[in-house]
Formats: structure tokens, sequence, C-alpha cells
């Protein structure tokens, strides 16, 4: 029977505050199979680990990530708004995940984040940077900015990709394969059976996000290739029940 992977949305993001090295060391800790996060570039492009676009949300500055050179952006608190306890969480930079990440086995899951503001060349420091690691076969780069999938499978076909995606698209296992993308990354309410079972025929792996209810992760587990939840804890319970 085919084994639902668990992947931890921004890390163990339920419980601690999203993409922050202890998000990550409690993903591992609750024995997720692999990790999700995001990646942007600071001013003087360094690739850096936060959702938004800015620091606003989950840091105690103001303004645009791509205004902050890394100098400034690590003296920032992300840890503070999730829980007082977590006050001095830094934004990580993508370079101490993959130092941390590589003596493990976690699975890693890389959005680029490439919308509301353009980062060009994303692709290829992030690709150095695997390389660097040494963590090629274990990494999925996803992105909702399509362009960015085709660069990374120009620039080394090898690396595994997948189609982020919110709204039912037409046959998507075909439209990801017209991009050289190996995985769907869709929406929850879009993982509907008729999806599941056309990519399953395509041999196309789908991991839908974010899949946090006791019931949607008890409907997907053994249905698809992995889930990304916030509940990394909950899930490999459920998971062990099912
Ligand atoms: O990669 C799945 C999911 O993280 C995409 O949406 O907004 O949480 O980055 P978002
Ligand atoms: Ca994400």
């Amino acid at each position: 029977m085919l084994k639902t992977l668990i992947f931890a949305h921004r890390g163990a993001s339920g419980t601690h505050p999203e993409n922050t090295m202890t998000a990550f060391q409690a993903a591992l800790d609750d024995g997720a199979d692999g990790i999700e996060l995001d990646v942007q570039l600071t001013k003087d492009r360094v690739p850096v680990i936060i959702h938004d676009e800015t620091v606003n949300r989950t840091t105690d500055g103001q303004g645009w990530v791509k205004d902050y050179t890394y100098e400034e952006l690590k003296k920032l608190d992300a840890g503070g708004w999730f829980h007082p306890a977590f006050h001095g969480a830094a934004i990580p930079t993508l370079e101490a995940v993959l130092e941390w990440l590589a003596p493990t086995s976690l699975l890693l899951n890389i959005e680029l984040k490439n919308g509301i503001v353009r980062y060009p060349g994303i692709e290829e420091i992030v690709l150095k940077l695997i390389k660097k690691y040494d963590v090629k076969n274990r990494v999925i780069i996803s992105s909702f900015n399509h362009y960015s999938l085709v660069e990374v499978h120009r620039l080394d076909p090898d690396v595994e990709t997948a189609v982020l995606f919110m709204e039912g698209l037409y046959e998507p296992w075909e439209y990801a394969k017209a991009l050289g993308a190996n995985g769907l990354h869709c929406f929850l309410p879009v993982a509907v059976p008729e999806l599941l079972a056309g990519a399953a025929k395509a041999m196309m792996p789908v991991r839908p996000f974010t899949v946090n209810e006791d019931q949607h992760i008890r409907a997907l587990i053994n249905g698809c290739d992995a889930i990304i939840t916030d509940w990394p804890e909950k899930a490999v319970i459920i998971r062990k029940q099912c």
C-alpha cells in the first residue's frame, strides 16, 4: 500500500513560529518525513526563509524582504509574534537549513517565492546551494511561478520539481509534464478523487496543501503521495492508526 509521506508546512508551524530553525527541528522530532519552506532573496541576494514578501506579519520589523540586507534581516525577531517563548528566533538562510538538514534523512520541499516580488536568478542561486550540500536526491522545488519551474528544469533536469496551484487545472498531470515538472502540489479542495485517480494513472505524485483537519488527514492518508501539514505530530499519529 502507498505510504503517504508527511511534510511539515513551514516546519511544524502549528506549534512553532513558521519557517524558523525551531519549527524545522520540531518537525524532525515529530517524525515528519520532510519539511516545506519558502525562499526569497534579500537585497544582497542571500536566499532566506520567510513566507510573506514583507517582514510585517512574522517579525518585529516592517518592510519588504527585498529591501533588507541579510545583516539587517538577521537582527529581526521572527519568533516573538508567535509566542514569547520563541522570542529571538531568527529568519534562517537557506544555507543554514541545508547545513542542518544534510546529515538527517529529511526530505525538503523548497518553494521558490517569485510572484508579487520578482527575484531574477533565484533558481540558479538555490540550485548551487543544493549542489553544495549534496541533497539533490532529497529535494523537490515547487513554485506558483511556473516559469521558475521551467528554469529549474533547464538548469538541472535531475532536480525534482512540482507545480503549485490553487484552482482546478484541466488534466494538471499533462500540464506538469509539458513543463518538465514531476509532481503536483495542489490546494486541498482541488485534491478530489478524479484528480488523484488521473494523476496516479499518469504516475504523477500529488502532495496537497495545507492538510490540517483530522478528517482531511484521514481521507488523504494512503490516498496520495504526501500531505503538507502544519501539524506533523498529529498527522504521524493518525497515519499510524490508518
Ligand atoms: O507549498 C505549499 C504551500 O506552502 C503553498 O502555499 O502560501 O503556504 O506558501 P503557501
Ligand atoms: Ca509555501
